[in-house]
């Protein structure tokens, strides 16, 4: 069995299997806030995550603060940022290709809170427009509320300009949130060198426990709670702390950045299971190739066939893959992200997306390739479209 939906979700990495057996053995289990010995105890475990998970990413220890996931971490900056009624700044930018948990918020804030959302346009390689933003930011920075742009986009893998972004950001004083959530945990990650006001992960796409995430924020100070609660995280998110989880996020980041050196062999076979798939049928697309992208994800059409053919096929082989991402998989049309890149509906609708990690043998790419050209051989028989 090949898993190739990690950009969907990972499932557990095995030291987090192995943690958490023996864990699970051992305890405690208590409330970390309580003060009898065993609280104190739980609290003590979870603070050591804490200060693990600040570590690998980078950041200082009070910089890093536990919730459910990524959408959480998102909601919660917009509403630190535009959640007061005096704010007299009014535009919000975001761009065509950020995920849904960005532009359904920044829609939100439209709606009901009569922000004016800016959406910025992507080059046909997905990469978003770096001289618009200097021109939007040059015309009105002075009513620019916030930034949110992501770092990797879950479809493609392309990785943004988030450097010059940032910079663009700070030096005009405007907060910046960096949708990092598919790119911790695939590629190297320094919260204080990367600079940004806010930055956001999910659990489930690191190999911890899904309903963990963590919100990185440059200044806590900045932040409003969204569930208030009884205090805990130091007032920033109110409920019992999901301790275990939190746990899982230290041990899955440090296997994480353990396999860090893996980065350019997987890099580079990526590249060969790409050109051989173009080699051998020479209509194949690869979304978004000349762009920089994240090793472990590749987006490739055959136009005229239909993703989900071939996603059928691949399973067929025991090869788990998807046609675009989790939220718009059961829709059969060109998605959003590939819209925004201006990609035709016979490529959009042949796409299949194969997301390995950073652990994945490199074998797994020649496997890939030898089911894929089955399935292709088989379905250009029947051409779906
Ligand atoms: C880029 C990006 N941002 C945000 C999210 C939301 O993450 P979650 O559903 O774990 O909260 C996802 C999930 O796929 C994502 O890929």
């Amino acid at each position: 069995m090949i898993y190739a939906d990690y950009n969907g979700s990972a499932p557990l990495s095995p030291p987090v299997k192995e943690y958490l057996l023996k864990r699970l053995e051992k305890g405690p289990f208590a409330n970390p806030n309580a003060i009898h010995h065993l609280g104190a105890k739980t609290l003590m475990g979870m603070e050591n995550a804490r200060a693990v998970c600040a570590k690998v990413l980078g950041a200082d220890y009070d910089q890093v603060i536990f919730n459910s996931g990524a959408t959480e971490g998102i909601s919660t900056v917009f509403h630190s940022v535009l959640g007061c009624d005096k704010n007299t700044k009014k535009t919000i930018i975001i761009s065509g290709i950020e995920h849904s948990a960005i532009i359904n918020t920044a829609n939100y804030y439209a709606s009901e809170k009569g922000y004016n959302v800016k959406v910025l346009p992507v080059t046909k390689d997905g990469v978003v427009e770096l001289e618009t933003l200097k021109k939007w930011i040059a015309e009105e920075k002075s009513n620019i509320a916030m930034v949110s742009i992501m770092a990797a986009n879950n479809e493609t893998g392309v990785i943004q300009p988030y450097k010059e972004i940032n910079d663009l950001c700070k030096s005009n004083n405007i907060p910046f949130l960096c949708d990092t959530t598919q790119f911790i945990g695939k590629t190297r990650f320094n919260f204080k060198e990367s600079n940004f006001d806010y930055a956001v992960c999910s659990g489930h796409k690191l190999g911890a426990m899904t309903g963990t995430g963590i919100l990185l924020v440059k200044d806590a100070t900045t932040l409003k709670p969204l569930i208030i609660g009884g205090g805990q995280e130091k007032g920033h998110r109110g409920g019992t702390q999901n301790y275990l989880g939190n746990e899982t996020l230290a041990v899955a980041l440090t296997a994480i950045d353990s396999v860090l050196n893996n980065l350019n062999a997987l890099a580079e076979k990526r590249l060969e299971f790409e050109a051989k798939m173009k080699k051998a049928f020479p209509n194949v697309v690869i979304i978004g190739e000349k762009a920089p992208r994240l090793a472990s994800t590749t987006y490739i059409s055959y136009p005229g066939i239909h993703g989900q053919a071939v996603q059928i096929e691949l399973e067929s082989q025991d090869i788990f893959v998807t046609t675009s991402s989790a939220c718009s998989d059961n829709m059969p049309v060109t998605s959003k992200v590939l819209r925004a890149m201006g990609v035709e509906d016979d490529v959009g609708r042949g796409v299949v997306r194969i997301s390995l990690c950073l652990n994945s043998p490199l074998e797994y790419y020649d496997q890939l390739a030898d089911a894929l050209t089955k399935a292709y051989t088989k379905l250009t028989k029947v051409k779906s479209f």
